[in-house]
């Protein structure tokens, strides 16, 4: 299996000190996961490309948005265009995933579907080999610290299978509630990449809470 990969959400951080808050866990993080809300998708609103293009300027880390947006054809490739590592947008937003995948990809960037709470994963299955990353939301998009929601990992445990069966090279990520008490259930479902907020920023010592996670998800 490969190692795994934390990647802590800034939507936890302090969003009037991004570039310091980032620092804080440059050294041991993998990817930087970065929350585009437009207040359609979800009613929640963040931050859009003028402030990730600043981001990315500010630290070495890998990005991986994670686009909760209404349109993401309109919006997904100028993320892409801007440096980001992978481009993760949602399926229930998006009409032709896989023509918006080919897009990223032609524009440098890994693709990712994300699937939230509500939606079944078996009508995206066999889109996978389109994609670099598949996120299986472990809560229901919009908000950090929420509960996590464990029967949502038998969608983990069928893209698992998917993934395996058919030799696929894709990373499933979790996102939600992802924290030193749920990781390990999150993993041996199948995942193989964490998204962590709260449990990242809301710890005295964030980069040593992102080393603490990732041990619990390599056993
Ligand atoms: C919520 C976001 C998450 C959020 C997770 O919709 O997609 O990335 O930051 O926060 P925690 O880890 O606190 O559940
Ligand atoms: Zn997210």
């Amino acid at each position: 299996a490969p190692v795994p990969i934390v990647a802590p959400s800034i939507l936890s951080a302090d969003f009037a000190h991004l570039a310091d808050e980032v620092k804080v866990v440059e050294s041991a993080a993998d990817w930087l996961h970065v929350d585009v809300m437009d207040n359609h998708f979800v009613p929640n609103l963040t931050i859009g490309l003028p402030v990730v293009r600043s981001l990315l300027a500010a630290t070495t880390l890998p990005f991986d948005v994670h686009l909760m947006i209404e349109d993401p054809r309109r919006w997904a490739p100028g993320y892409a265009e801007a440096g980001a590592y992978n481009v993760t947008f949602h399926a229930e937003a998006c009409d032709n995933p896989v023509a918006l995948a080919r897009d990223l990809r032609a524009a440098g960037a890994k693709a990712g579907l994300a699937i939230d709470r509500d939606t079944p994963i078996e009508p995206y299955l066999e889109l996978l080999p389109s994609f670099d990353t598949l996120l299986i939301m472990t809560i229901k998009a919009g908000f950090g610290g929420q509960a996590f929601i464990p029967e949502l990992l038998d969608k983990v445990r069928a893209a698992r299978r998917h993934v395996d069966a058919g030799h696929l090279e894709l990373r499933i990520e979790v996102d939600g509630g992802i924290a030193a008490d749920t990781i390990e259930q999150a993993a041996a479902a199948g995942a193989d990449a964490f998204v962590a907020g709260t449990a990242v920023y809301g710890a005295a010592d964030p980069a040593e809470a992102v080393r603490h996670l990732r041990g619990l998800a390599e056993r």
